[in-house]
């Protein structure tokens, strides 16, 4: 199966290559700088990009898409220019990718879109899983949109899957090291009140649960978040006894919304999300618990 994968280049898109090339599949890697890739550095993977024609992308014979670019949405103030490129390239580049689809046929493709569990808004109290509604804020307008553009997809015939990420833990890239780092410094602690929830989960079962998308006939919503999310206070704790760091000195709001404006909220608020469907698949979880799951990272 010869798959295309946008952000290819990112924490998430890395893995999933690697996981993709050892399963013995071919890889087009869709980036900003396709230079990275030239002259056929890593056997199996070509690059493109985005300004690749409808007509060129249909004759590469590219049978699934993976499409995970996006500018980063947390580590930066949220100004207005921010936040507009957290959507435009989000839903600009969705919107390429289906024009794409459409050139070479829908019929029989399958389009896995990265998406995010801030669609569902944030909240303390609810718990939320597939089939719940979209919340209101800004994360979550942005997402509704750009799972709306993914959705053109399915007009053209494609199985549309919207893999609904938490926080991706990792151990280069996204936001553990960052969290991670106070702890290291022996000033870790928890986070505004630590009563927001942190839906987690390990980057081998995203990628586990991507793979598992791409080759089940399935589509629409999916959490890709462990069954078993922890309030940031839960989540700094455990953080702090596996690098054998205390977890004392809290990180109050302010002075975070100082930094980082609206874009605090990614910290100072979260959502109690569950992998509903991922569970009714019977999908087998490599790390369901946090203990084990940063274990794996750091040990
Ligand atoms: N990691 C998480 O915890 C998490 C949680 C929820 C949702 N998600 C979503 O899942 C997707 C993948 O996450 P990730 O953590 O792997 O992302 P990442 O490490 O930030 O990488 C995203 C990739 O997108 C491309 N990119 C960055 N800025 C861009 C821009 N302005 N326009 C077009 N492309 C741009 C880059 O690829 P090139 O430089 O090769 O173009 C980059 O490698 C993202 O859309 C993210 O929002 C991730």
């Amino acid at each position: 199966m010869k798959i295309a994968v946008t952000g290819a280049t990112g924490l998430i898109g890395r893995a999933l290559v690697d996981r993709l090339l050892a399963e013995g599949r071919e890889v087009v890697v869709v980036t900003r700088d396709p230079g990275r890739f030239a002259g056929g550095r890593r056997p199996g993977v070509a690059a493109c990009g985005w300004d690749e024609t409808p007509e060129s992308m249909a004759a590469r014979g590219i049978e699934a898409w993976v499409h995970l670019a996006g500018e980063p949405i947390a580590g930066k103030r949220w100004t207005k220019a921010q936040k507009e490129a957290i959507r435009r390239s989000r839903v600009e580049t969705t919107r390429r990718v289906v024009e794409w689809i459409e050139r070479s046929g829908g019929e029989g493709t399958v389009l896995v879109n990265a998406s995010a569990v801030g669609f569902y808004g944030t909240s303390d109290t609810a718990t939320f899983d597939e089939e719940s509604p979209g919340g209101g804020d800004f994360l979550a307008s942005v997402v509704a949109k750009w799972e709306g553009a993914a959705r053109r997809a399915e007009e053209f015939g494609a199985r549309v899957v919207l893999a609904r990420f938490g926080v991706v833990l990792g151990r280069e890239g996204g936001a553990l090291p960052r969290m991670a780092l106070p702890y290291r410094m022996g000033v870790g602690g928890p986070i505004g009140t630590g009563r927001q929830w942190i839906s987690w989960i390990h980057l081998d079962d995203a990628v586990g649960l991507i793979v598992r998308a791409l080759d089940a006939p399935v589509g629409g919503p999916l959490n890709v978040t462990s069954p078993h999310p922890v309030t940031m206070d839960e989540f700094g704790r455990t953080l702090g006894r596996v690098l054998g760091r205390p977890h004392r000195l809290r990180v109050p709001a302010a002075a975070l919304r100082m930094i980082f404006g609206e874009g605090a909220d990614v910290l100072l608020r979260g959502q109690r999300v569950l992998p509903k469907r991922a569970l009714e698949w019977g999908y087998s979880f490599q790390y369901p618990h946090l203990e084990g799951a940063l274990r794996a990272i750091f040990g």
